[in-house]
């Protein structure tokens, strides 16, 4: 009997920023893989726009990485991938945020893997906790910083005083963003991101569209001098969360009090937190993308399929979504300096149930400017509250409003 470890065959569907990467690691690692597995893995084809055959390809892998990006070919290789009795291991977010319970559910049936842990937060292995090592446990919330670039500005902009127009420059400059960073600063990105999070947390379907978003292109400068002001750190925030039977998963922009565990998470890291009575909560962080980070994770992917597999389980709940959530607020309103603002402010925040935490007023030439921060309330309530304000004659400016996160600031 021969010592040569049998091949393994990755086909490689994208040769980008994380293809080629995975094609440069894969070589060098394949012999300590091949001691770990019995098997040598080795690519079996690469395909770009302009170069291999998806047939051929799939025809001589044992594997196939789909590193392309996009929904449309993808989803066509992906499919057809499994149908053909293929793994498959897969960075794609968006991917897997609108067609992920079909693929699961196509992959089960014909017995072969999906694997995504390069799909969220990079090479941060949280699917991986998710899916092995808190299976069966009974998850109340996940918080995370999933989009770097995101998190890249915000951390600049508080650094450096830049606005939020120079950080993202900055972060193009750097690399950090890219030339259409659409996806990334409006939430979307992290939006996909977290369904996938929520649906293997909750064990239940999240498509894309379950996600409401909301991104940071709005925030300013002052924003962030403003949470300084508060002891408070700005960040674009994707959250996860049981309310009763129900789920609410969404993406803003918030403030976290600094004994937050998100709050230290600086630069382009990625962190998630998961909640859970029985272990109370953890925190993962590191790097959340690049092209040797996340070509790590998808090896990892590689390796795992190489060896007996841990299966996304199927779907055994389909909870609803909750409309209507409580959250606290820091509310900012450009008023004429004139007697009994504050008051009328006051008024309208009470009869809809607001509470206010605190109050800073700021003089600005000719006008004033309130902060408030009030306690968790209702989002209905408070946004009902912030519509009749912004059409009191005293206003000079559309009112802002961002959330505030943490229950010991709060409280
Ligand atoms: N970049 C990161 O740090 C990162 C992190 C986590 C996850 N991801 C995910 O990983 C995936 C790839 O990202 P990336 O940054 O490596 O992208 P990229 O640099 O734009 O590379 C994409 C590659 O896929 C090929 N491709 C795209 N559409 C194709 C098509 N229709 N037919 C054949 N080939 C096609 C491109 O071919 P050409 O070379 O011919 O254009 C290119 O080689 C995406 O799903 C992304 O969300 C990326």
């Amino acid at each position: 009997m021969s010592d040569v470890p049998a091949p393994f065959r990755v086909g490689l569907l994208g040769h980008g920023t994380v293809g080629s990467a995975v094609a440069g690691l894969l070589p060098d690692r394949a012999d300590s893989i091949a001691h770990v597995t019995g098997l040598r893995p080795e690519i079996s084809g690469i395909l770009t726009r302009s170069r291999g055959s998806f047939d051929e390809i799939l025809a001589g892998s044992d594997l196939i990485v789909e590193v392309m990006g996009g929904t449309d070919v993808a989803h066509d290789h992906v499919t057809r991938a499994i149908r053909a009795g293929k793994h498959v291991v897969t960075a794609n977010k968006q991917l897997l945020a609108e067609h992920g319970e079909e693929l699961w559910a196509l992959a089960r049936e014909h017995g072969v893997q999906l694997r995504f842990e390069a799909a969220v937060a990079g090479v941060v292995p949280v699917i991986r906790v998710l899916q092995e090592s808190l299976t069966g446990q009974h998850i109340d919330r996940l918080h995370g910083i999933v989009n770097g670039t995101t998190n890249f500005i915000l951390t600049q902009m508080a650094a450096t005083g830049a606005s939020y127009a120079d950080a993202l420059a900055e972060a193009q400059r750097l690399g950090y963003a890219e030339a259409d960073p659409s996806d990334d600063v409006s939430g979307k990105d992290a939006a996909a991101k977290m369904a996938i999070l929520a649906r293997l947390a909750f064990d239940t379907p999240v498509h894309l569209s379950d996600v409401p978003y909301e991104g940071i292109e709005h925030l300013t400068a002052e924003d962030i001098e403003y949470a300084r002001d508060l002891d408070l750190s700005l960040r674009l925030i994707g959250t996860a969360e049981r309310i009763g039977d129900e789920l609410a998963v969404r993406v803003h922009p918030a403030f976290l009090y600094r004994g937050h565990p998100l709050a230290a998470v600086e630069g382009s890291f990625n962190a998630v937190t998961i909640e859970s009575p029985s272990i109370t909560e953890i925190t993962l962080s590191g790097p959340g993308a690049g092209g040797p980070q996340t070509a790590t994770a998808v090896i990892g992917d590689v390796i795992s399929a190489m060896i007996p597999p841990a299966q996304t389980p199927p779907t055994r709940n389909t909870l609803g979504f909750v409309d209507d959530v409580v959250s606290s607020f820091y509310l900012h309103v450009d008023v004429a300096d004139r007697p009994g603002v504050l008051a009328q402010i006051a008024q309208v925040l009470g009869l809809q149930g607001v509470s206010i935490k605190s109050v800073v007023q700021k003089g600005t030439g000719n006008g004033a400017r309130l902060v408030l921060v009030v306690h968790p309330v209702l989002e209905s309530r408070f946004f009902g509250a912030v519509q009749m304000i912004g059409s009191k004659d005293f206003v000079t400016a559309p009112p802002r409003a961002i959330r505030v996160i943490d229950e010991e600031f709060t409280a």
